[in-house]
C-alpha cells in the first residue's frame, strides 16, 4: 500500500522509501529531449531500447526482460500470470503488504510462513507444497538481507514452482539474484528504478526470468495495456540504467547515512536490525513505536510505524534522508528518547 504522501511543506519526510537524492541529471536531461521531440507519437509497446538497456546492465538478454509501470504492476502481473495454481503461494508474515492484496484480487490461495524470532526469512520453512513463493530480498519493512547462497538453496530443492524475488531494495548492499535468472528457469526477479535510481515519480520497474516467464508476462500485460510505459519514463529509465556512475554515487551516499544513523541510534538504546535496504526497521528500549511516530510528527519528521501484526508494533520504519534530514531525525530521536513517556 502505498504511504502517506502529505502535502506540507518543510516536512522531513522519512516514511515511503524513496531517495533523498533526485535523479541522475542525463535522466532529466534525455526526459527533457523527449518532451521537446516526441509526445505525439504513441511509444514502443515492446520498450525494446530499454529492454537492451536492462539487459547489457545485468549481462542477460532483451529475451530475459519484462518492464512495466512500476514495480507494482510488475509484480500485479506475476501473480495473475504465474502465481496463480491450487497448490497456495507462499510468503512470509511479515513483509510487502501488497502480496496479500493480489492475492484477492485475484482469487489466488496463500499461506504466510512466520519470520524467525530475529525476523529472518528461513528457506528451508518454505520446503512444503506450493504454488509459488515470492519475498522481498531485502524484506520489508525489516530491511533483513537474505544471502544469494541461501536463495539458490531455495531454488535447487523448489524446482517445480515459480520463485519471484523482489529486489526493490537489493542495490543499497544485497547482492542480486538476477546472475541465477539463465541457471534456473523458475526464478523471477523484479526490480525498481523507483529507489536507488530516484524515480519513484516515473513509474518503471522491470523483471529478470527465463524468457518462457517473460512470455506469459506479456501475454497479460498486451491485454491490459500494450502501452504501459511512456516515452517520458522510457527515455528517462534508459538514461538511468546508463548512467552507472550516478548510481554509484547515491547508493554510497545512501548507505553512508545509514551506518551513521544506525550508530547514533544504538546510542540513543534503540535495537535497530541489520539493514540491506535504504531504510531500517528500529524499536526503542522503553518508548513504543506508536508514540514515537507521533512525538516525530509533532516535530514535522514523518516515519511509517505498522500496527499489524502486533509482533511489529513496537517498530518504526524509518527511510535514509539526506545527511541534513538524518541529523534533523537523530536530534529529535535523542530528544523524544529522553524525554517521559505517555
Ligand atoms: C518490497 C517492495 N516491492 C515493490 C515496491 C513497489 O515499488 P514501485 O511500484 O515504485 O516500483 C515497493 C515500494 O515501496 C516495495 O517496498
Amino acid at each position: 500500500m502505498p504511504g502517506e504522501q502529505p502535502k506540507l511543506s518543510n516536512l522531513v519526510k522519512l516514511n515511503t522509501n524513496e531517495n533523498p537524492y533526485g535523479p541522475s541529471p542525463k535522466v532529466l536531461a534525455a526526459i527533457r529531449a523527449e518532451v521537446a521531440d516526441g509526445l505525439k507519437l504513441y511509444p514502443d509497446p515492446n520498450s525494446d531500447q530499454l529492454k537492451s538497456s536492462i539487459a547489457n546492465y545485468h549481462g542477460l538478454t532483451p529475451a530475459h526482460v519484462f518492464v512495466g509501470n512500476g514495480s507494482d504492476e510488475v509484480l500485479a502481473h506475476a501473480f495473475q500470470a504465474l502465481l496463480k495454481h491450487e497448490k497456495p503461494l507462499l510468503f512470509p508474515d511479515i513483509t510487502y503488504s501488497f502480496y496479500p492484496v493480489y492475492c484477492r484480487l485475484y482469487g489466488i490461495e496463500y499461506e504466510t510462513v512466520a519470520l524467525t524470532d530475529s525476523f529472518e526469512i528461513q528457506v528451508s520453512d518454505y520446503l512444503r507444497p506450493n504454488g509459488g513463493i515470492i519475498f522481498p530480498n531485502p524484506n520489508a519493512p525489516t530491511g533483513r538481507l537474505l544471502g544469494l547462497a541461501e536463495i539458490e538453496q531455495l531454488l535447487q530443492t523448489n524446482t517445480e514452482s515459480v520463485v519471484v524475488i523482489d529486489e526493490a531494495y537489493i542495490d543499497f548492499g544485497g547482492e542480486s539474484a538476477a546472475r541465477l535468472v539463465q541457471q534456473y528457469p523458475q526464478l523471477l526477479v523484479v526490480h525498481t528504478l523507483s529507489k536507488s535510481r530516484s524515480l519513484a515519480g516515473l513509474r518503471v520497474g522491470y523483471a529478470l526470468g527465463h524468457p518462457e516467464l517473460i512470455e506469459a508476462l506479456i501475454r497479460v500485460k498486451d491485454s491490459f495495456n500494450s502501452y504501459p510505459l511512456d516515452r517520458l519514463a522510457m527515455a528517462g529509465a534508459v538514461a538511468a540504467m546508463e548512467d552507472r556512475e550516478y548510481f554509484e554515487e547515491t547508493r554510497r551516499k545512501v548507505i553512508a547515512s545509514r551506518t551513521w544513523l544506525i550508530e547514533q541510534m544504538q546510542e540513543m538504546q534503540f535495537e535497530v536490525l541489520p539493514s540491506g535496504a535504504n531504510f531500517i526497521f528500529a524499536r526503542h528500549a522503553r518508548k513504543g513505536g506508536a508514540e514515537i511516530a507521533l512525538k516525530l510528527r509533532e516535530r514535522s519528521i514523518i516515519v511509517r510505524h505498522f500496527s499489524n501484526p502486533s509482533r511489529i508494533a513496537p517498530y518504526l520504519r524509518i527511510t535514509i534522508g539526506t545527511d541534513v534530514q538524518c541529523q534533523a531525525l537523530a536530534a529529535a530521536l535523542r530528544d523524544i528518547s529522553q524525554g517521559a513517556s505517555v
